[in-house]
């Protein structure tokens, strides 16, 4: 099966005028950044309403921030993996390519994506609870927990917790790429979290050959066009191989 499938997706990322990849955090997984669910899953070990909810960070911002504070310290000792980096050659390699991730890791940053629109913020970006300011701060770990504004606001991670709305302008620079895609490659999502679920759909409806690479079945496999099973680290790289 597999060969056939991948030699189909060859030639369809081939002919493709506008090619856009939806990752989440299995495409993190080989660089060893924790994925949320499944097994060994953050999930698993944690309730996203104590460690993710705008509410709990009020309740507590030090327990959050602690939590945070430990998974950059994850990311910052990880490296990209070949998936990240076939994705890069991609985006050169297309005429017109558009990355949309869930991830908040970085790793597509560091793998050196230029474009990458981020549905779920970035672990990277602080931003004051009291005077709305953001900055970029990759200190690990952080001195002071909570970490403080320069105006004497309590600092948050510029991510999107549960309960809390995507960027608006960010969701729909995503759904214009999804809707004007040719090649729509899902990669490494469990495909369960709105909107971004609803992006393959969308990208489906319009047209699009949706091709999903995940280790396991998922929600949105029955309704891809192929649906390639294994690690993104080894599938990827040899689908854009030239
Ligand atoms: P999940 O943890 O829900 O799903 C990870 C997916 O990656 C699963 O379907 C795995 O089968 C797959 N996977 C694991 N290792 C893989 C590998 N090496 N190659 C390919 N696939 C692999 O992560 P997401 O779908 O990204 O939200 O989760 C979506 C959102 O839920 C996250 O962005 C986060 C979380 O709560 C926020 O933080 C707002």
């Amino acid at each position: 099966m597999a060969m056939n499938q991948m030699e189909t997706v060859r030639q369809w990322l081939a002919k493709a005028d506008h090619v856009v990849a939806l990752t989440g955090a299995g495409i993190s997984a080989e660089s060893g950044v924790p994925i949320f669910r499944g097994a060994g899953g953050l999930w698993q070990q944690h309730r996203p309403e104590d460690l993710a909810t705008p509410e709990a960070f009020a309740r507590n911002p030090r327990l959050v921030w602690e939590w945070y504070d430990w998974r950059r310290a994850r990311v910052a000792a990880a490296v990209p993996n070949p998936a990240h980096l076939a994705l890069v050659t991609l985006e050169r390699s297309s005429s017109h390519f558009t990355l949309i991730t869930q991830n908040v890791d970085g790793l597509h940053d560091r793998a050196g994506s230029r474009h990458v629109l981020k549905l779920h913020g970035d672990l990277w970006q602080l931003r004051c609870t009291g005077c709305g300011n953001e900055s970029h701060n990759t200190d690990v770990p952080l001195l002071e927990l909570p970490p403080r504004c320069s105006c004497g606001g309590i600092l948050r991670p510029a991510v999107v917790w549960f309960g809390e709305a995507l960027s608006g302008k960010v969701l729909r620079a995503a759904s214009e790429a999804a809707v004007q895609s040719q090649v729509f490659l899902v990669i490494g999502t469990s495909a369960l979290v709105q909107p971004a679920a609803s992006l393959p759909l969308l990208a489906g409806q319009n047209g699009a050959r949706v091709v999903e690479i995940n280790r396991e079945r998922t929600a949105l496999s029955a309704h891809t066009d192929i649906s390639i099973c294994g690690a993104a680290g080894e599938l990827l790289p040899q689908l854009v191989a030239d």
